[in-house]
């Protein structure tokens, strides 16, 4: 197995490395040996999916190769070894978002799907027609159309925090919008499309005031920044284990126990039961009440192995070490002729959302690509963002731990091109 980027001590959660060795980490992503067009791989689009460790592959495939055995059904030593790694994995997950116990971890198949299941199951039941729902201007459709639907499902009304010209949340909007009617308020703890980083932690407290619970989207915060869910307070919070390096198929939903507990559950079927007869059923406790079905169990153990390799690098070093690469690419290509970039929060995660004069982003990513250079061009899955914006697409250029400054001067050079090409 290939060594990590730091010299940390298996298991040894407080041990943070004095440096931040970019060179090490990347030798743990196989896929970046590969080149493209010819050219070396330059992957600049981790919000769209993140690229895997070989710790993670590793772990996927020792689980097929030799631990597969479907969980929490069986008496027989496979069974009860991999209902003992998808239990471990669901404790990792606790540990990594500061979740006061595992049960309040409910395996999902993406942060979309952590969503619709609190939209369902925890918002439907308690909406009055008239009651609203409040999000924000700068969320991803899954953040958005879960909320349209129930609203739709009950006669509620769904209310949009606006957005300043730097695509910053407008909070004195948001306390003005917060009503007796709402009932929950939905927000990203990142911006996919913008890479604004939301304030949280006083958007909660505000809604708290008022006795309002408050989902927070962490899909892209999950692999740049550390999360505390104890320390945030949010009531839900939905994270995707393929945009943190892990597998696709896999994500989690966080939930205060007592909330959960209330809750009825999402879908029925096997292992979310206690009992079934015709006359009724009993439920199964939480989690299990929330996870019908064989889940993706080889997913939720790559899950885990992924924030024990996050964890072994320190979150905090590599927000640090982003940051920094942010800083670089701004600067780097704010200096190109005809680049504007969309989204300048003041803070802000490593996205760079750019248009390029009025040459059409696609043409921007075919170029790029051409270069061995992989960015995102469209709407981002945020089509209000867009709007708001008067445009239809950007490029998006979304680094991660393993991108470097090299890697921002090929970008740069890139663009270049694409100017060259279409000037
Ligand atoms: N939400 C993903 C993105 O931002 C797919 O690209």
């Amino acid at each position: 197995m290939r060594t990590t980027a730091i010299t940390a001590q298996p298991g040894s959660a407080q041990h943070r490395p004095d440096s931040f060795d970019v060179e090490r980490v990347r030798r743990d992503f196989p896929i970046l040996q590969r080149t493209i067009n010819g050219k070396p791989l330059v992957y600049l689009d981790n919000a769209a999916t993140g690229q895997k460790p070989q710790a993670v592959i590793d772990t996927i495939s020792r689980y097929y190769a030799a631990e597969n055995a479907n969980i929490h059904r069986g008496v027989h030593r496979l069974s009860v070894d991999a209902t003992a790694a998808y239990e471990g994995a669901r404790a990792k997950v606790q540990r990594f978002i500061g979740a006061a116990r595992p049960e309040e971890i409910i395996f999902v198949r993406s942060a979309t799907e952590a969503i619709n299941l609190v939209a369902q199951a925890y918002l439907r039941p308690m909406l009055e027609p008239g009651d609203e729902v409040l999000i924000s201007t700068m969320e991803h459709h899954s953040n958005i159309v879960p909320w349209q639907i129930v609203c739709e499902q009950t006669g509620s009304v769904l209310r949009v925090v606006p957005i300043n010209d730097a695509g910053e949340y407008m909070f004195e909007e948001y306390e003005q919008l917060l009503s007796s009617r709402t009932r929950l308020v939905a927000v990203t703890h990142v911006s996919n499309a913008l890479g604004t980083i939301n304030p949280v932690r006083r958007i909660i407290e505000v809604a708290h005031q008022r006795d309002i619970p408050v989902l927070v989207d962490g899909a892209q915060a999950a692999p740049h920044l550390a999360i505390d869910v104890k320390e945030l307070d949010c009531d839900f919070y939905a994270i995707s284990g393929h945009k943190m390096f892990g597998p696709s198929g896999i994500g989690a939903l966080y939930g205060k126990y007592e909330l959960l507990d209330d809750m009825p559950p999402y879908q029925g079927g096997g292992e979310m039961i206690l009992s079934v007869s015709f006359e009724g059923t009993v439920y199964n406790h939480v989690p299990h009440k929330f996870e019908a079905g064989t889940p993706n169990i080889a997913g939720a153990i790559g899950l885990g192995a992924t924030v024990d390799y996050l964890q072994q690098i320190g979150l905090d070093n590599i927000a640090a070490y982003e940051h920094e690469l942010l800083d670089y690419a701004t600067e780097a290509l704010s200096g190109v002729p005809d680049v504007r970039l969309i989204g300048t929060a003041k803070h802000k995660a490593a996205v760079l959302s750019f248009l390029v004069g009025d040459i059409h982003p696609h043409d921007v990513g075919t170029i790029l690509d051409l270069e061995g250079i992989a960015v995102r061009t469209g709407h981002h899955c945020a089509q209000p963002v867009m709007q708001r914006f008067g445009i239809t697409a950007t490029a998006r250029a979304s680094l991660a731990l393993y991108n470097t400054t090299a890697e921002i001067d090929a970008l740069v050079a890139g663009v270049g091109k694409v100017r060259k090409v279409f000037g």
